[in-house]
């Protein structure tokens, strides 16, 4: 039985129902008859799912007002995307994005985005940063933690620091603490991380912890002696990524996050880009 704080209030809207509005429930339901027909139905309806976006507008430093959101939202639908998680900040000093409010915020865009008749399904999440989250975090009960769709499977975190000695001490008793809770846990754009750039074995020992790693797209955008790009494309053609994200914040820098995707092709290929924006992500929506 749950307790009385982890009882969170349900929104009108839940991906069941949009299911059905998609029409792929009517399509399972016709499965006996036609069961070949019905699973390409299905997978053409889930595109890419972008894992990590400030989609929602005047939370945090992404999206200012509704109309950008949209305006992004065009532009994901455009490359592909069909699904698309919001990942807000989740600072001390940003409470307002926590586990209620996030999934309100969610609602309310995804209704605006269906008055626009922009054919993106949103799903809740936040980005934590751990580091300033510490030690607060740890008396949380799991249902008050931001996780993917607030599921208390897969959760998305960042850090930062030059050195991985400034972050250790606190960051892996956290992530134990977490992991310990049953959580996955994903590492936010590690090749943005100065303490990862200059230290391969920072992310062994990541990686030894458990923790999933998930890129910046437009990472792979940027000049080609930066540590940002080395670092992505040493951690991408080195299979070390578990999904791809755009972390998209603001419209005008929409351009480089879908072009990265085209660069990681060419890195890799077709069916790893694939295997991170689709295969990978659908296990973070649970579809
Ligand atoms: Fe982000």
């Amino acid at each position: 039985m749950p307790s009385a704080k982890c009882r969170l209030k349900k929104t009108a809207f839940s991906f069941g129902d949009r299911h059905l509005a998609l029409g792929i429930g009517n399509a399972r339901r016709s499965c006996m008859m036609c069961p070949a027909k019905v699973l390409d139905m299905t997978e053409r309806q889930i595109g890419k799912i972008d894992v990590h976006t400030h989609l929602l507008p005047g939370v945090d430093d992404g999206c200012a007002d509704r109309q950008e959101s949209i305006a992004c939202a065009r532009i994901l639908v455009d490359a592909g995307y069909t699904h698309a998680f919001c990942t807000p900040h989740v600072w001390p000093d940003l409470p307002h994005n926590n586990v209620l409010q996030i999934e309100q915020c969610v609602h309310d865009l995804q209704a605006e985005l269906d008055r626009a008749h922009v054919k993106l399904q949103l799903l809740s999440g936040g980005e934590m940063n751990l580091l300033s989250l510490a030690p607060g975090i740890m008396p949380l009960a799991k249902c008050q933690i931001v996780t993917y769709r607030m599921a208390g499977e897969y959760a998305l975190f960042d850090f930062w620091a030059e050195l991985w000695s400034d972050a250790a001490e606190v960051l892996m008793p956290v992530i134990s603490h977490l992991q310990g809770q049953g959580l996955k846990l994903v590492l936010a754009h590690p090749e943005r991380i100065a303490a990862v750039q200059c230290d391969d074995a920072v992310i062994d020992c990541l990686a030894d912890m458990g923790v999933l790693l998930q890129l910046n797209s437009w990472t792979l955008t940027e000049p080609k002696d930066s540590a940002n790009y080395r670092t992505a494309v040493r951690l991408l053609t080195e299979d070390r990524y578990f999904v791809i994200g755009t972390d998209l914040h603001k419209a005008n820098s929409m351009a480089k996050r879908i072009d990265g995707l085209k660069v990681a092709e060419k890195l890799t290929s077709a069916g790893t880009v694939e295997r991170l924006t689709i295969t990978n992500p659908r296990k973070l929506a649970g579809l």
